[in-house]
C-alpha cells in the first residue's frame, strides 16, 4: 500500500486545550485521521461511517485492508446506532467492563462502512475510560474507527511520541493525553455465539468475564475448547515487531507476581518502583529469588557474547535485575548490556504498561537481541506474553506480501522534556591536529548528530548532550587542515574539517573532557605516563575497542588491533581510504563511547 506524506507536520494538541480539541473532532467529522490518547495505547481515529476516511488511516497505518478496525464511542448510547443486536450476554459486559480496555464484538449495523469491519458482518465497540479519549469521542459524537496508532508491524505506541515518530505528516494531529496507563490493547471479546470468545486476551481477563457471568465459560480462542469462532483476523499477523530478535526469559516456577488482576489496580502502576534498588535490604528468600530469575539474562547474555563479541543486549527486565549487574560489575557484560527497566521485576503490570515503549527504546539503541522477562500468571500475564510472543517471532513471519517497514525517523524531544540537562565531551588526539584527529571529530560529530537526542542513564529526568572536540599532542596552533583529509571527510560525510584548527593538547584540554582517545595505542600511554591521575578517561582506539571487548581475531587467532596508518604523503586516495576506516570503527564504537559517557538514545 502506498504511504504518502500528506501534511507538512502533523499538528500536536495539549489535551487541556478544549478549543483545539473540539476543533480536532470537527476535523474528524470532516474526512480527517486524528491520533488519540486511550488506557491502552494511542488510537489513529476516523469517522467509521465514512468509507474514504477509513482508506487514509490504511493508508498512514500501512496496513492490510483485511483487517478490520473497532468503532470507539464516548456515550454508551451510541452503541444502539453501530450494531444491530445486543445479545444479553454482551449487555452484561457492557455493564461490567464498559468504559474499560474491552473491545466487544457484535453483529453490525448498517451505518458502519464495510471498510470500517473489512467486510465482516461484525464490529468491535469499546469505549475508552481514559478523561482524554472520552472528551474527545464526545465532542465527535460519531463512532470513531481507530485501529492503534503505529505503523503496521511496529510495536503500538503508548505515548504521543511514538504516534509522532510513525505518523508524523500522514495525518492531521494528535491529541497528547501523556503515557497510556496498561500499554496492551483492548480485551476483544466476541459475543455474537452462546458464550464469550476472547480473540485478543488484554487487562479484562478471562476470570474477570468469568467471574460476571458467574460461571467458568469463556473461551480463549486457539483453545481446545474453541471450536469454529473466527479468529480476530488482526491476529495472524505479525505485530509488536522490534527491529531485534526478542527473546523471552522465564521467570521461575512459583515465583509470586503482582499486578496479575489489572482490572483491579485500574491500570495504576507502581511508579515509585523504578527508583535505584538497594539489594541489602532483601531477605536471603528475596535475594535467592532475585538470582533465580536474573540467571536466564546472566547466562544467555554470556552465551551470546562468546559467540560474538560484537553483540549489543537490551534487556527488559526489572529494577532489581539492573541492580544485580551493577553489583556484579562484569565490565564486558555491562558494556554489552543496555537496560529498559519496568518497575519491580515481578510486577506484570509495570511491565504491560512499559513494554511497547521498551522495545521501541531499544530498537533505538540499535541492539542485536532483546531479552524480555517473561510472568507465568493467568490475568494480565497471559496478555504481555501474548504480545511478547508476537514480538518475538521469527523475522520471516512478518505480515504477508508486506515489507518490513523502514526505521521512522526520531522525533526531536519537547524542549522542556527535562528537568536538567547533562553534557559530556570526548577528546580525539593525534601527534598533529591537521589530519586524523581532525578527521575523527568532524565523523564524530556527525554520528553525535545523526543520533540525536540523548538522555542521562543516571537519571531518566535528564537530557544529554555531547560534545566533541580534538587536538594533537605536538600540533602548532592555528594550522589549517590537510587539504586532502578536508576533500576525503567532505566525500564520505558532505562536511569537510570547516572551522577545525589546529591546536597543542594540554592540562586544561584534557580536563575538559571526559573521554580521551587517541589514534595510536603509544599516545595513550604518553599521556597517561604525564598525567597518571586521569588514566581512567584516556585510551588509544584500539585499547578502549579492546577494554570493551570489541577483538576481532585473524584466521589463525590472532587479536587484531585497530591500526590506523598515517596517510601523510600518500595520495587521495590513501587518504579516502584512511578516513573510511576511521568512520567504520567509530561507527562500532559509538555506543560504547555513549555508555562511557552516561548517555542513552531516546
Ligand atoms: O486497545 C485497543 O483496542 C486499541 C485502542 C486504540 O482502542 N485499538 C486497537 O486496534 O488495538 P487494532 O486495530 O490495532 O486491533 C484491533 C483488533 C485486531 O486484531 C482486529 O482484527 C480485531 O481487533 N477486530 C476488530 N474488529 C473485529 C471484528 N469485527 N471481529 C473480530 N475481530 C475484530
Ligand atoms: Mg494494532
Amino acid at each position: 500500500m502506498e504511504r504518502a506524506k500528506i501534511y507538512k507536520k502533523t499538528l500536536l494538541i495539549d489535551a487541556s486545550d478544549d478549543q483545539a480539541i473540539k476543533d480536532a473532532a470537527e476535523h474528524l467529522r470532516n474526512g480527517e485521521v486524528i491520533g488519540f490518547p486511550t488506557e491502552t495505547v494511542y488510537g489513529l481515529g476516523c469517522d467509521a461511517r465514512d468509507g474514504e476516511a477509513v482508506k487514509k488511516v490504511f493508508e498512514a497505518k500501512g496496513r492490510p485492508a483485511d483487517n478490520p478496525l473497532i468503532c470507539h464511542i464516548g456515550e454508551k448510547d451510541q452503541i444502539k446506532d453501530i450494531v444491530s443486536e445486543v445479545t444479553p450476554l454482551a449487555q452484561k459486559l457492557i455493564d461490567s467492563f464498559m468504559p474499560g480496555p474491552i473491545t466487544i464484538v457484535m453483529k453490525k449495523a448498517d451505518s458502519i462502512s464495510d471498510q470500517t469491519t473489512a467486510g465482516l458482518d461484525t464490529v468491535g465497540v469499546r469505549m475508552p475510560s481514559h478523561p482524554v479519549a472520552n472528551k474527545f469521542l464526545k465532542a465527535c459524537g460519531i463512532p470513531v474507527a481507530a485501529p492503534s496508532a503505529n505503523l503496521s508491524g511496529r510495536p503500538s505506541p503508548t505515548s504521543s511520541r511514538s504516534v509522532l515518530e510513525d505518523m508524523d505528516g500522514y495525518i492531521y494531529a494528535i491529541i497528547d493525553g501523556g503515557d497510556s496507563e496498561y500499554g496492551l490493547e483492548s480485551t476483544v471479546v466476541d459475543c455474537t455465539g452462546e458464550e464469550p470468545v476472547i480473540l485478543r486476551p488484554g487487562a479484562v481477563t478471562k476470570a474477570d468475564i468469568d467471574s460476571v457471568l458467574g460461571k467458568d465459560e469463556t473461551v480463549m480462542s486457539g483453545s481446545l475448547a474453541d471450536k469454529e469462532t473466527p479468529k480476530a483476523p488482526g491476529m495472524k499477523y505479525r505485530h509488536y515487531a522490534p527491529y531485534a530478535q526478542v527473546e523471552i526469559m522465564k521467570m521461575p516456577e512459583g515465583t509470586e507476581i503482582t499486578g496479575d488482576n489489572a482490572i483491579g489496580t485500574d491500570g495504576k502502576i507502581d511508579k515509585s518502583a523504578n527508583e535505584p534498588v538497594d539489594l541489602k535490604k532483601l531477605t536471603d528468600d528475596e535475594a535467592k529469588a532475585l538470582v533465580n530469575i536474573a540467571a536466564p539474562f546472566i547466562l544467555r547474555s554470556r552465551e551470546i557474547l562468546a559467540k560474538n563479541p560484537f553483540a549489543r543486549i537490551g534487556l527488559y527486565c526489572g529494577s532489581e535485575i539492573k541492580a544485580m549487574y551493577d553489583k556484579m560489575n562484569d565490565k564486558l557484560l555491562n558494556a554489552h548490556t543496555e537496560f529498559c527497566v519496568y518497575g519491580k521485576t515481578v510486577d506484570v503490570a509495570s511491565a504491560s504498561h512499559g513494554l511497547f515503549e521498551g522495545l521501541r527504546f531499544l530498537d533505538v539503541q540499535e541492539v542485536d537481541v532483546i531479552l524480555a522477562q517473561g510472568f507465568d500468571g493467568e490475568g494480565l500475564s497471559v496478555a504481555y506474553m501474548n504480545r511478547l510472543g508476537k514480538a518475538s517471532g521469527k523475522k520471516e513471519e512478518l505480515t504477508p506480501g508486506m515489507p518490513a517497514p523502514a526505521r521512522p525517523a526520531r522525533m526531536p524531544l519537547p524542549i522542556d522534556a527535562f528537568k536538567d540537562t547533562f553534557t559530556a565531551s570526548v577528546l580525539f588526539i593525534d601527534d598533529n591536529n591537521t589530519s586524523l584527529s581532525a578527521c575523527c571529530e568532524s565523523l564524530m560529530r556527525r554520528l553525535i548528530e545523526k543520533n540525536e537526542p540523548y538522555i542521562s542513564n543516571s537519571r531518566s529526568d535528564a537530557g544529554f548532550e555531547i560534545y566533541c572536540e580534538s587536538a594533537g599532542l605536538t600540533a602548532m596552533s592555528g594550522l589549517e587542515p590537510d587539504s586532502f583529509m578536508e576533500k576525503a571527510v567532505k566525500e564520505l560525510t558532505g562536511f569537510g574539517l570547516g572551522s577545525i584548527e589546529s591546536r597543542r593538547a594540554d592540562p586544561a584540554i584534557y580536563d575538559d573532557n571526559d573521554l580521551i582517545l587517541t589514534v595510536r595505542d603509544e599516545q595513550a600511554f604518553a599521556i597517561i605516563k604525564a598525567f597518571p591521575q586521569i588514566k581512567d578517561k584516556v585510551f588509544s582506539l584500539s585499547t578502549f575497542a579492546a577494554a570493551n571487548g570489541l577483538v576481532m581475531k585473524d584466521s589463525s587467532g590472532r587479536v587484531m588491533s585497530i591500526s590506523v596508518p598515517d596517510p601523510s604523503g600518500e595520495n587521495y586516495e590513501t587518504y579516502l581510504h584512511t578516513a573510511k576506516a576511521l568512520g567504520a570503527w567509530l561507527e562500532i564504537l559509538f555506543p560504547y563511547i555513549l555508555k562511557d559517557l552516561g548517555a542513552s538514545r531516546i
